[in-house]
């Protein structure tokens, strides 16, 4: 710790100057993290409830993660995608056990493995729907930071960004079934949405409007994509959320979750819809041995028995006490599902009171300005969400007290 404060005092120019500014970041580095802890170079403890944006399903370090991790660097880190591994099957396996899937593609990240969903819509069209390629999707989605998952997006300050914009996407509005029905054309060839839209602020789709959607998929001949990203591995009480509405979809999209900190992330389909062609799809380092291994043991320790009804449990007790919050200091209310969940602030504060969390030793992220959002580990307890109310309560009331603080 000394030696990286001194490190930091010797750097003549800014510590942080060699980074690439592409973020807002306080000054202050994390050198280590345990549960729902993160602690700074300075020693200072943190409560993480962001977890790496809905990452770190099992929170900071987990055992089950470190073993697989320890284990397989000493077995095979990686032997190139065009050879089979071991855990690589395995995680295969357990991914088509839990969704009723067929058969997955594995990359690095949720853009990565978004960009494998639309490339395989868009084969499937070409073969089976006479070149239709369109996929609609939703007024505030997020499906990633590449160019094709950019332009899936809803998010409005994206527009115009990066200009010239990939072809191919269709908005309607979240919920509006008659309108999804609208933009469908010769040319669509599937529709695209996360079950719970996260980046925008935590809005669910309604139960009602996702089988709507199933059964107008189904009659129109087109392709359900559901982007599980966020929602995926746990995170609302279920192993996937497509599960509440009792529906499933043609293709599923994983991340976040499913490598518990470690870059790792799925596409998964039925069947008959693979249809890439050897050459279609591919990349450098997807199904390494060592990625994969930790997918195991994330996917293991998620099945255990009594681990999804504790995520419910939390949910519903962090829930609670955020709806208590939100009476005492005249919020909006909570939206989300498990612990995946929002406060509506009732005003623009989010940013304000996230920074202040963040002074008082809390992690909290603030997805719009009138909102902050609670993604924390599925290992949460009822100690640390009470803790987390705790400060909150605090911020909220001393930012009543003066809104300049
Ligand atoms: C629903 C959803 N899809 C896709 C992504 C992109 O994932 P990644 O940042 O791993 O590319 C995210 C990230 O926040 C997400 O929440």
């Amino acid at each position: 710790m000394t030696s990286l404060n001194a490190t930091l005092m010797a750097h003549k120019a800014g510590p942080f100057d060699a980074l690439m500014d592409i973020t807002s970041r306080p000054p202050v580095v994390f050198v280590e993290g345990r549960g729902s802890w993160l602690r700074d170079q300075t020693g200072k403890d943190y409560l993480d409830f962001i977890q790496g944006w809905a990452v770190n399903c099992l929170g900071h370090c987990p055992d089950a993660i470190t073993a697989a991790i320890t284990v397989q660097a000493r077995r095979l880190i990686n032997c190139s995608p065009s050879f089979y591994n071991e855990p690589m099957i395995r995680l295969a396996g357990l991914i088509a056990r839990h969704s009723g899937l067929d058969r997955t593609f594995f990359a690095n990240s949720g853009a990565e493995a978004n960009e494998g969903a639309i490339k395989l819509a868009r084969k499937w069209g070409s073969r089976h729907r006479a070149g239709a390629h369109k996929i609609i999707t939703f007024d505030h989605g997020f499906h990633g930071r590449t160019l094709a998952t950019m332009a899936a997006s809803g998010k409005p300050q994206w527009e115009h960004l990066f200009a010239p914009k990939v072809e191919g996407f269709a908005k309607v509005p979240l919920g509006d079934i008659s309108q999804v029905e609208r933009a469908i054309s010769v040319d669509t060839v599937a529709v695209m949405l996360e079950p719970i839209q996260g980046e925008a602020g935590v809005f669910c789709a309604d139960t009602d409007f996702l089988r709507d959607l199933r059964a107008l998929t189904r009659r129109e001949g087109l392709l359900l994509i559901f982007d599980e990203i966020q929602t995926g591995i746990g995170r609302t009480g279920k192993f996937f959320a497509f599960e509440h509405a009792g529906i499933a979809p043609d293709i599923m999209t994983l991340g976040k979750g499913l490598g518990g900190g470690i870059p790792l992330a799925a596409m998964v389909a039925h069947e008959g819809i693979c249809c890439f062609e050897h050459g279609d799809q591919g990349g450098t380092f997807n199904g390494n041995a060592f990625a994969t291994a930790v997918g195991c043991a994330v996917m293991e320790e998620i099945a255990r028995p009594g681990f999804l009804a504790g995520v419910t449990q939390m949910g519903i007790y962090l829930s609670g006490g955020l709806e208590a919050l939100s009476r005492r200091h005249r919020c909006g209310g909570v939206r989300g599902k498990g612990l995946l969940l929002a406060l509506d602030l009732g005003r623009a504060i989010g940013p304000q009171i996230a920074a202040e969390a963040f002074a008082q030793g809390l992690l909290v992220n603030s997805p719009r300005p009138d909102s902050l959002r609670f993604m924390p580990a599925l290992t949460v307890t009822r100690d640390e969400i009470d803790q987390m109310l705790r400060i909150l309560d605090q911020v909220l009331g001393k930012w009543a007290a003066d809104p300049t603080c």
